[in-house]
């Protein structure tokens, strides 16, 4: 048993955010940001549920589908509107899905864990599921810490998935996690993210290549049967330094981050979706997405592209 991806769609908030903008408050510059990240701005805006549910509605008028043609939700997100209950219930009665809906929380690595247990969980009788990538960091960042105020944002991405008998187009994936790494990256109740930014950025270039090489070797691929790589928009810096190692060049790569930042579970929606309808991908490409967060998490999965 197995999945294709039929259709995409993104939602980003209105309000444009440069790094001119902050560094008219904070001590840093728009020529730091660009260099040291490849931000140059971000949109900021809305609540977890609401781009939720505008991705996912894109997703489902691309292919004439209606939220009760829905089986499953898996909402990927780190910022959910309420602790109680899960967003994906507020987004499912918004859409008018059937069958369950559940949160998960694998930080930026979460949008391929997402889409691995949905993968999982269809089959004849839940045929078809929307798997969402959202979150609204902005609203656990300080504002006022230049070290981290430069960096994140809100955006959503969703993908419809439909069972189909024999091994579908998911052709490998490869989650993990090093609970170990927790105190460099967190957000507790009620406050802002905090990150050892260098510490991040040395594991997380390690989880990359780690976490692609097992995938590629576990589905018996080379990096060169790879036509797009969709990582997390985290830093131009991160992916430049993976694709390097894992002998990717930047031309088979998705990249959204200069427009909008780092949208955790959004980001690999987000790229992958832009990709696709600028015609980055045709049908039979191979994709291999990655992700990496706090936990620390990282994910990656390879997906042939088409029905
Ligand atoms: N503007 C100007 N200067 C700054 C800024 C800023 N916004 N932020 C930090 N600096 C300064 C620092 O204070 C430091 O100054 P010092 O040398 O006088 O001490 C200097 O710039 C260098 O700081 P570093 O932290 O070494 O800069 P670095 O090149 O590592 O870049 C960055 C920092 C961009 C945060 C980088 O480390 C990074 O991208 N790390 C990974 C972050 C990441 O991916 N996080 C998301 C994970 S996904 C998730 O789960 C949400």
């Amino acid at each position: 048993m197995g999945s294709v991806l039929v259709s995409w769609g993104t939602a980003l908030p209105e309000k444009v955010v440069t790094n001119h903008d902050l560094a008219s408050y904070l001590d840093t510059s728009d020529q730091w940001v660009t260099e040291r990240t490849g931000i140059r701005e971000r949109r900021i805006g809305g609540s977890t549920a609401s781009l939720s549910v505008e991705a996912s509605q894109r997703a489902l008028e691309r292919v004439g589908l209606a939220g009760s043609d829905i089986d499953l939700i898996v909402l990927s997100t780190t910022t959910a509107d309420q602790m109680v209950p899960g967003t994906s219930a507020d987004v499912s009665a918004q859409l008018g899905t059937r069958g369950g809906a559940m949160d998960i929380n694998a930080a930026c690595a979460g949008f391929v864990y997402a889409l691995v247990v949905a993968n999982g969980m269809l089959g004849p009788n839940t045929p078809r599921a929307l798997v969402i990538g959202a979150d609204t960091l902005s609203r656990i960042t300080d504002w006022d810490d230049r070290s981290t105020a430069v960096l994140f944002a809100d955006g959503a991405g969703a993908v419809v998935l439909e069972y189909r008998e024999g091994p579908g187009n998911l052709l490998g994936w490869d989650l993990g996690v090093d609970g170990s790494a927790r105190r460099f990256l967190y957000c507790d109740h009620g406050s802002t993210l905090k990150m050892e930014g260098r510490e991040v950025f040395r594991k997380a270039v390690r989880a990359v290549v780690d976490s692609c090489e097992k995938v590629l070797s576990s589905a018996g691929l080379k990096a060169s049967d790879i036509a797009l790589c969709v990582p997390h928009q985290a830093n131009i810096r991160i992916i430049e330094a993976a694709n390097e190692r894992l002998g990717i060049p930047m031309e088979r790569t998705a990249v959204v981050l200069d427009r909008t930042g780092n949208t955790s579970s959004g980001s690999v929606p987000l790229a992958l979706a832009d990709a696709a309808d600028a015609g980055r991908i045709n049908e039979g490409d191979l994709v291999l997405m990655c992700g990496f967060g706090a936990g620390m998490t990282w994910s990656s999965a390879i997906l042939r592209w088409g029905s």
